[in-house]
Parts: structure tokens; sequence; C-alpha cells
């Protein structure tokens, strides 16, 4: 599928693979990740009853879904229609890519981009104009909640292969296998591999950046790093921890 807003003349790019992988699972595995009335307490913390909110790769809504009950006007992004479609009434659904956002200028007070979303980006250029969009789409004053883990070194940490539990069938195992993209070194190339019969591939691609480096492409874009936790809870920030929850302001 071809997007309409997908922009012209960037690097190779899929914004569709994470939706191939996943979308046919993502709610079964994913659904109980974190509970989102956390995240609902961190959005209602930092913006005013009823804001507006973008969502950005929001998926089935697993985030989105809570905020629009929780009285946010919400507005789910996704590049898959498959994704979308498994998403519950509610929120805006909005088939577009996260590059190039199909809202007017500071239409919104807010935008969540959330769970390693935006390293699905795969190089700094589409992760930069991103940013540029955020800050573009949120009013002034508003602000962006990005959420993504911390590698603990650049080189081995993701690395490798576990086998697992695997997430829905406690008598299956899954095998999750990462490592460098041999051109991109930013480039973590992986997949989430089923050992049942058949064996299911689930293959993923991430551009990591560091916290430091995203808050130099939020800079670049006009937005100021505002505060940073561990989780959406509060947990003060700790950079040896495993995520970050960041909170840029547009200025
Ligand atoms: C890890 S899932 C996260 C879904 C949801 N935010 C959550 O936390 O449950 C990533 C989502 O980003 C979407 N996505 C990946 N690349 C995208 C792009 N370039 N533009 C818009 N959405 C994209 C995928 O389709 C997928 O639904």
């Amino acid at each position: 599928m071809t997007l309409a807003n997908q922009p012209s003349g960037s690097p190779p790019s899929d914004p569709q693979l994470y939706a191939r992988s996943f979308a046919d699972v993502y709610q079964e595995w994913y659904d109980d990740l974190d509970d989102p009335a956390v995240m609902v307490q961190a959005f209602r913390r930092q913006c005013a009853e009823g804001a507006s909110i973008a969502e950005l790769g929001s998926g089935t809504g697993r985030l989105a879904s809570p905020l629009h009950d929780a009285g946010f006007q919400v507005v789910a992004l996704d590049a898959s229609f498959q994704m979308l479609g498994f998403a519950a009434p509610g929120p805006r659904p909005i088939a577009a890519d996260m590059t190039a956002i199909p809202l007017a200028s500071n239409s919104v007070d807010a935008a969540l981009i959330a769970y390693n979303t935006l390293l699905n980006l795969d190089s700094h250029e589409q992760q930069q104009r991103c940013f540029v969009e955020i800050a573009r789409v949120i009013r002034p004053g508003g602000v962006a909640a990005v959420e993504s883990f911390i590698a603990m070194t650049r080189e081995a940490t993701p690395f490798g292969i576990s086998i697992r539990q695997h997430p829905a069938d406690p008598d299956a195992r899954i095998a999750i296998i990462t490592g460098p993209d041999l051109d991109e070194p930013d480039v973590i190339v992986g997949s989430h591999v089923e050992l049942g019969s058949p064996i299911v591939c689930r293959p993923w691609r991430l551009f990591y950046q560091s916290p430091q480096e995203l808050d130099a492409s939020a800079t670049a874009a006009g937005m100021v790093l505002l505060e940073r936790y561990s989780d959406w809870l509060g947990t003060p920030f700790d950079d040896s921890g495993h995520r970050h929850v960041s909170w840029y302001k547009r200025i």
C-alpha cells in the first residue's frame, strides 16, 4: 500500500513493516503491556481537561482509547489500516505516515508517540522530519510525550538471541533475535520467531536514538525538553534504566 501523504525523495523505508509483522497478534500480545490509566494520569498532569491529543503510531488504540475515555479529544494516526481496523470507536482515526501529518498547524494541544514507535522511523532524517511535524501541529506551549527504550551500550546490549515464553501461549516458546544492520550502525534489526508448527517470523527494524539524541532533534524542530521520567508514573529519570518518558514543550 502507498499512503497518499508518504513523502517523496525519502530514504527507503517501510512504514507497514511493523503492522505486517504484528497486527494480527498485537492486541493479544501487548494489550496488558502497562496500565494505560497511569499514562492517562500523566496526560492529566500536563494538559487541561478535554485537551486535544494526536497519538502518532496509535496502532490498535491501546493508549488512544483510554485517553478518549478520559475526556481528551484524540486523533489516532497510524500508517496501517489493519492496525486502525482493530481500534475501538472513539478516537478519530487517520491513516497516514507520521512524517507527514495531515493536520493543520497549531491544531492540537499535545502529541503522544509511545512504546518505541518513533524508532520505527528508520533514519535520523525521518525522525527529524517527524519532530518537525509534531512541532508544527502542536500549538505554541503545547507538549509532546515520547516513550522509548534506552540501550545500555550502543554496540552489544540489544543484540543476541533470547528464548522466552510465548506472550499468548504458556506452552510455547518464542525466540527474539536481534542484531545490527550491516550498513547502518544505528539500525537494529530483529525478529520475533514463534517456535511452533509452523514457525512464524515477525521481523522488525528500529533506528535507535539515545534520549540526548532525541533532545537534539526536538530542539532543532523548535521544542525544548520539559521533563523526563523513567516511566509514565513519573519515577525520576535514571539514565542507567531501560526506558524514558520525555515531555517536550513547543516554544
Ligand atoms: C509498537 S506499535 C505501537 C502502537 C501503540 N502506540 C501502542 O503503544 O500500543 C507501532 C505502531 O506504529 C505504526 N507505524 C510504524 N511506522 C509508522 C509510520 N511511519 N507512520 C505512522 N505509523 C507508523 C505501526 O503501524 C504500529 O501500529
